[in-house]
């Protein structure tokens, strides 16, 4: 299949939002220790923020454009290694996304600021879903961003 300058735009938009996401994911995880009574409420806004826009938009973003895209581009790997690849991300995204939605119900729990044994679990939670994010992140830094730049640049030379 032909990739097309629409195609190649949405991928390197993609790509744009998984850096900075990342950045955000990096700032954010140092955040989270020092999840207190004092300041929760302001972090907790924070990590509500984090969950929407780093994983359910950023995950809706890459189901819609890259993976459709990696799925049906002329093989620039095996297409059993593609295939696979996508296959494991997508699995991640269903995982992530249903920890995310465990999260966001805790972070709803009536109370919670003024609740230190809460907030420590609510911490301890974060912090298990930040170790889970960061291995997602780095698998698609690793295998599949270069696979992207194959793609745009085989756009580029065409
Ligand atoms: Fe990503
Ligand atoms: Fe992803």
């Amino acid at each position: 299949m032909e990739t097309s300058n629409s195609s190649i735009e949405a991928i390197q938009k993609a790509i744009a939002d998984h850096r900075f996401k990342s950045e955000f994911l990096a700032n954010l995880s140092q955040l989270v220790p020092l999840l207190n009574e004092r300041d929760a409420s302001r972090k907790i806004e924070c990590l509500r923020s984090f969950l929407q826009s780093s994983v359910v938009e950023h995950f809706a973003l890459e189901e819609k454009t890259v993976f459709p895209l990696m799925l049906s581009a002329n093989s620039i790997q095996s297409k059993l290694v593609t295939t696979e690849l996508v296959a494991r991300l997508q699995a991640d995204h269903v995982f992530l996304l249903g920890e995310a939605t465990k999260l966001q119900a805790r972070m709803a729990q009536p109370d919670l600021t003024s609740n230190p044994a809460a907030l420590r679990e609510l911490e301890q939670s974060f912090r298990e879903f930040f170790g889970f994010i960061q291995r997602h992140a780095g698998e698609e830094d690793k295998w599949l961003h270069p696979l992207l730049a194959q793609v745009v640049s085989r756009h580029s030379r065409s």
